[in-house]
């Protein structure tokens, strides 16, 4: 391999040593965001606290914000027992990422009355759903979520600074059902993290890694200084972190290419080097400029913007262990490049292989310092409760966020374990909603 691609692997690769400098960090904005300073780590309170695992009943739930809107029917069992008896989902197109308000909120109120007829249940009668939405918002209680911003695309028009509840509630009235009304709003780590709390008392952060990426954790109300009302009211509370803002971690130009490129340039630049998302863009962005400094065989051609690869392909492209790399033939035909030679095929899975570890990597850290943050010293265990599609799906991805976990936690590795939380955030919410419930 040549200077460049030396360079790009040096550029990509994130030593202990920068690790344990950006747990300082991120515990430093963490501090910054709870008092209310100018941090890059907002640290919203989410208005819920932990449920105890013993919360029953059935509830309707709806998940909005990553690739698909999910509506699910959620049993609770108690003693952390949860059934799915029903659910649907449904892909959110571009027509509503970059719609209106009230086409996005029309969406989400079909898609619930469509559930609920279908289950035959009956429209007359009051009903509450547990609606999670995951975009930074500013909580005043369980019911009211002002949109900071929209991310991953979104680019909604008129709901960025409104009351997120308020707008859904509109779109069922004006369809008739002023009686359907959202019981608890929280965002999908606040979700993840309620859902993994329910099943194991030992989880202490709710994370997402799919689309976009995020934490919430459980912190005392006296911690949170930009709120002091908080602290007559509960002794703990979960923080959504929105840990994908945070600013204080090498770009590379790929990256502030990425973020050119994106509906939100200037925001989420820890987001843009770790959620699906931004994978296959910057994969793709990397190919090309290596292209262009001829480290490629002239057979490999330009990846066309509107034909970037996804964080799906990037995974493909990973997985290729074959002797001659032929799994990923077919692939790199589809996107112009037929009959490239062995080492251009080695070259791009290279490439993938170093943005996909770059973001297990990241993201692994972000985990310890949440947990270091918790406990410094790892006195205790610490179960993550983790979803979305790239942790759950990606090639090597669970095993390098191990790997990356082992490393920072040294002797004390055994005190950390994530494990995957599928539907975490839709299912959570539906126990966000019955911890509401249990304390009226
Ligand atoms: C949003 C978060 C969300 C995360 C994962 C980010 O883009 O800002 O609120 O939790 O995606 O869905």
């Amino acid at each position: 391999m040549n200077k460049k691609t030396d360079k790009l692997i040096a550029d990509l690769t994130i030593s202990l040593e920068q690790k344990t400098k950006l747990i300082k960090d991120v515990h430093a904005e963490m501090d910054r965001g709870l008092a209310g300073e100018k941090s890059s780590i907002k640290m919203l309170p989410a208005y819920i606290w932990p449920p105890t695992g013993n919360e029953r009943g059935e509830y309707l739930a709806i998940d909005f914000g990553g690739t698909n809107l999910r509506v699910m029917l959620v049993k609770l069992e108690g003693q952390g027992k949860i059934v799915m008896p029903k659910i649907r989902v449904q892909t959110i197109g571009p027509d509503i990422l970059s719609g209106t308000g009230e086409q996005l909120c029309g969406f989400i109120a079909d898609a619930v009355i469509d559930f609920m007829q279908e289950a035959g249940m009956d429209m007359t009668l009051e009903k509450e759903f547990g609606f999670t939405f995951s975009f930074p918002m500013d909580q005043r209680s369980i019911t009211s979520a002002f949109l900071i911003s929209w991310t991953k695309g979104f680019c909604t028009s008129g709901m960025v600074g409104e009351n997120v509840v308020a707008l859904v509630q509109a779109a069922f009235a004006k369809r008739g059902f002023p009686q359907i009304r959202v019981g608890a709003i929280a965002n999908d780590t606040v979700g993840t993290l309620a859902h993994g709390l329910y099943e194991n008392s030992a989880t202490s952060l709710g994370v997402i890694i799919g689309t976009g990426t995020n934490a919430a954790y459980v912190e005392k109300t006296s911690a949170i200084t930009k709120f002091p009302a908080l602290q007559s009211k509960t002794d703990t509370m979960m923080i959504n972190m929105e840990w994908g803002g945070f600013d204080r971690i090498g770009r590379t130009v790929y990256d502030e290419m990425i973020d050119e490129l994106s509906s939100n340039p200037g925001e989420q630049f820890l987001e843009k080097m770790v959620a699906a998302r931004y994978l296959g863009d910057l994969v793709s962005l990397i190919i090309n400029d290596l292209i262009e400094s001829g480290e490629f065989s002239p057979a490999m051609r330009p990846i066309k913007e509107d034909a970037f690869f996804d964080a799906r392909e990037v995974s493909l492209i990973a997985k290729d262990e074959s002797m001659a790399l032929t799994d990923m033939e077919q692939l790199l035909e589809n996107h112009g490049s037929g009959g490239v030679r062995f080492d251009d095929r080695a070259l791009v899975k290279k490439v993938a292989k170093l943005i996909l570890d770059r973001s297990a990597n990241i993201a692994a850290t972000m985990m310890m310092a949440v947990v270091k943050k918790i406990d410094f010293s790892l006195e205790r265990v610490h179960a993550i409760a983790i979803d979305g599609s790239l942790y759950e799906k990606a090639y090597g991805y669970k095993e390098e966020v191990r790997r990356a976990i082992e490393e920072l936690a040294g002797e004390k590795k055994n005190q950390v374990k994530p494990f995957v939380c599928k539907d975490g955030s839709g299912v959570g919410v539906a126990v966000v909603a019955a911890t509401v419930a249990s304390a009226k």
